[in-house]
């Protein structure tokens, strides 16, 4: 398939296939720095949200597609490293999410304000990945 002005367009997989990315134009066009966040935040991603969360579906949790545009940083370091003070506090995003996730609490986790950048710039660029369109077959 190709994109169009009309839309997809299906092509020969020989000529789709040319388009295939030889790597990861992505990752390729990452800073060192993001693409050392990215790698710690993976690891994290995958030890402590996983089973909860995935980038595009709702499993426990909401899916985490481009949270990053939907609330600021800081609003995420406070959440992730304690949600129910939050729900508690009364700040109203979060007792809003609380209550259309049936009052399920989310769990505290014990990490650094720079863990949570990192998981945070993780989760970002896999948001682009699921909205890029390969030309896989
Ligand atoms: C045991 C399940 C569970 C785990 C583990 C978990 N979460 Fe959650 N998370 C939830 C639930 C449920 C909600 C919905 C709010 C609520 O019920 O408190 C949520 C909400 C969120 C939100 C708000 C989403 C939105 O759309 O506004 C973010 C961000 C988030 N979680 C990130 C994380 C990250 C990052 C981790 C790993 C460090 C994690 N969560 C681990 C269950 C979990």
């Amino acid at each position: 398939m190709r994109v169009t002005s009309e839309g997809l367009e299906r092509v020969p997989d020989s000529i789709a296939l040319a388009y295939l990315p030889a790597s990861d134009p992505l990752m390729e066009n990452l800073s060192e720095a993001d693409a050392a966040a990215v790698a710690v935040g993976d690891k994290l991603f995958k030890a402590n949200c996983v089973q909860c969360h995935t980038i595009n579906e709702v499993v426990v949790g909401p899916a985490l597609k481009d949270i990053h545009e939907r609330r600021p940083i800081s609003w995420l370091i406070s959440w992730i490293q304690n949600s129910s003070k939050m729900v508690a506090a009364g700040d109203a995003y979060a007792v809003k999410i609380y209550n259309q996730y049936q009052k399920q609490e989310m769990p505290s986790f014990a990490l650094t304000d720079a863990e949570v950048t990192q998981l945070v710039k993780y989760i970002e660029i896999e948001s682009m990945k699921s909205s890029v369109v390969y030309c896989s077959q």
